[in-house]
């Protein structure tokens, strides 16, 4: 890990297609990023204090995973939850219908790996009978081919499958467990599923499998599967990451687009959404580039989290994280849980701060987090 490409520069200085097509949404600004002062609104939509309406919830159902990828958690020595801190299921919609009440449409589940909670599907079924607008799944793609049909017939829309190489060594030294066949194989059985379209999630580590862009490319042309480049971000249990290691969505863009032309796909429902999308000038495919570390776009965040322990968590990257198990272990203290989701979003910060000379990471890795 760690070499960099001196042409890495030259390529996304040269080409026509960059996110500078995208309005960059940086933090709302503030003299320090943070919560402003001021009365939280009781009524009306999850507002926070910059005015960002939050109606995207993530839920994680575990902090267990069958894989260990280097970017994501430690080869060894990992410590999970006891199981008696895990929300159980009924907690979990519990939460879900306040949050569908206070005008939240989408849902993700996430984990952790999220298909090795016991009875997932039964949580699809009763997260679904909520009436989301969007209900999603993210996955390593490891057991999908044994769920997919049972997902989607208990009302899953779609799913994101992880896979960073397309070849079989490297593949297995990135996760350090499993078998790319499978994830292939899962992701067939995805579509067969009807748990579509497909997105594959590629995270980037320069020197490790940057030289794959443009053969993901090639797949998100063959396949019609939309294939997202992530920037690396420091979420790695290792402690491994440096700015070195990140591959910006602006290089990606260069080295696809320098071989296939490639057009901004905007005014989208995604328009938010992390990734920025861009289809294939030729009408063959889509990819997408998440640029979380060089073009941040807190500006327009409307996420918040759920983790798999019960605390919302209004970013990515903040530790300050709001239990409701306890409100959640009980009957009848919906409005509690209401306040308490008011609450956290009110008080999320403008940006990740990931450029203030202050910044630290959070204590937290992304499994344990929850993607
Ligand atoms: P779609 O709804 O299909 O666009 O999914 P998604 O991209 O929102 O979710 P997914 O779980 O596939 O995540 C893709 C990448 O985006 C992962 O690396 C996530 O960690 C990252 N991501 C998700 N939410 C956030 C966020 O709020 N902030 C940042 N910086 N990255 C995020
Ligand atoms: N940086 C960027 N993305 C990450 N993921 C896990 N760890 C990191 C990281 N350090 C991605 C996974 C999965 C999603 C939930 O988050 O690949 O697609
Ligand atoms: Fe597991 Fe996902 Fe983390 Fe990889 S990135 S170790 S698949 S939770």
């Amino acid at each position: 890990m760690g070499r960099v490409a001196p042409e890495r520069v030259r390529a996304a200085e040269t080409v026509p297609v960059t996110l500078r097509g995208r309005a960059a949404s940086p933090a709302p600004r503030r003299v320090r990023p943070g919560p402003a002062a001021g009365p939280m609104p009781l009524g009306g939509p999850l507002v926070d204090s910059f005015g960002r309406v939050h109606s995207d919830l993530r839920i994680s159902v575990t902090d267990r995973c069958n894989l260990r990828c280097v970017y994501c958690m430690p080869e060894e020595g990992m410590t999970f939850l006891p199981g008696a801190e895990l929300l159980g299921f009924e907690e979990i919609v519990r939460f879900a219908r306040v949050a569908r009440g206070l005008g939240v449409t989408s849902v993700r589940i996430t984990g952790g790996e999220p298909l090795v909670r016991r009875g997932v599907v039964d949580l699809v079924g009763e997260l679904a009978s909520v009436g989301f607008e969007d209900l999603a799944l993210t996955t390593n793609g490891t057991s999908l081919g044994r769920f997919a049909e049972d997902l989607a017939a208990a009302g899953l829309r779609r799913v994101n499958v992880s896979c960073d190489s397309l070849r079989p060594d490297r593949y297995s030294e990135i996760r350090r467990r499993g078998e790319l066949v499978r994830v292939l194989e899962s992701m067939d059985a995805a579509v067969s599923a009807g748990l579509v379209p497909v997105k594959v999630n590629v995270v980037l580590v320069a020197g490790v499998n940057d030289d794959e862009i443009l053969d993901f490319a090639e797949l998100a042309r063959a396949t019609g599967r939309i294939v997202r480049f992530i920037e690396y971000m420091p979420l790695d249990a290792d402690g491994s990451w440096r700015r070195e290691l990140v591959v910006t969505a602006d290089e990606v863009l260069g080295r696809i687009a320098g071989r296939w032309p490639l057009e901004a796909v905007t005014g989208g429902p995604d328009d938010r959404a992390p990734a920025s999308r861009f289809r294939f000038s030729d009408g063959h495919g889509e990819i997408g580039v998440v640029a979380s570390v060089s073009r941040p776009f807190c500006g327009t965040c409307n996420r918040l989290r759920l983790t798999a322990e019960g605390s919302i968590r209004n970013c990515l990257f903040s530790d300050d994280e709001l239990s409701v198990r306890h409100l959640l272990r009980t009957e009848g203290r919906e409005e509690e849980i209401e306040i308490a989701l008011r609450r956290a979003v009110w008080g999320k910060r403008a940006g990740h701060g990931m450029d203030e000379p202050d910044f630290l990471r959070p204590a937290r890795s992304m499994s344990m987090i929850g993607g």
